[in-house]
């Protein structure tokens, strides 16, 4: 039996790049509080929850609101978010992550979503993507969101596959923590100068496949 029996994967930015859409929604929201917000800043809001994102960006422009405030501001952002994401086609799967979850299929390896968003379900149908996941745990289930284990490990038991035999693919910083917290493999999909705690960093799914993960 492979080491790896099942294989979790991030949305943002691993499936498909909405981390643009993301951007362009905070910044607007932060332009009209008056600052500006930086693509370094927005690096920081990569697998970070709706509100946290928020506070986050309200920090960084030395901003206070009031709860209701808040809450309005973070659907304000949401609904523009959604706009710009409706843009999006099949065609912008990231490149080569079809062929990577057509394999997995025809290995018999189950595969999962794990993402702090809550849109996730959404996104993954806007794609044509949905059909790929056994399970799906977005932000809508878990309690603790990243770098805390439970997304993935939530995934795991889902899927019911030992941690030890998953392999999570990760963009983000928050997510690579999750997965080792989780005691299952880390594969960061960016830069190596960035992802630095993943057990193997790729620039993306095209020129990968099933034996460059077991080779791991
Ligand atoms: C992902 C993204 C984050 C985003 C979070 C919540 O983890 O990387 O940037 O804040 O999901 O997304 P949502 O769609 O629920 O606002
Ligand atoms: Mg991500």
């Amino acid at each position: 039996m492979p080491s790896i029996q099942a294989c979790l994967f991030d949305l943002d930015g691993v499936i498909v790049d909405t981390a643009q859409f993301h951007y362009i929604a905070w910044r607007e929201m932060a332009q009209d509080l008056g600052f500006d917000l930086t693509r370094e800043e927005n690096e920081r809001l990569k697998g970070i929850s709706r509100m946290e994102s928020l506070e986050i960006v309200l920090s960084i422009g030395g901003v206070t609101l009031s709860d209701e405030e808040k809450l309005r501001r973070a659907t304000a952002k949401n609904a523009r978010y959604l706009e710009l994401c409706m843009q999006m086609t099949p065609d912008d799967a990231l490149p080569g992550v079809r062929h990577f979850l057509d394999e997995l299929k025809r290995n018999g390896i189950p595969s999962g979503l794990g993402s702090a968003s809550k849109n996730a379900k959404v996104i993954l149908e806007r794609i044509d993507m949905l059909h790929y996941f056994d399970t799906i745990v977005d932000g809508n289930r878990i309690t603790k969101g990243k770098p805390d284990p439970q997304v993935f490990l939530m995934g795991a038991a889902d899927l019911n596959v030992s941690p030890v035999h998953c392999a999570v693919f990760e963009d983000a910083v928050a997510g690579i923590e999750s997965a080792k917290a989780a005691g299952m493999l880390a594969v960061g999909v960016g830069e190596a100068s960035v992802l630095t705690e993943a057990d193997m960093v790729i620039a993306g799914f095209e020129n990968f496949g099933l034996p460059q993960l077991e080779n791991i």
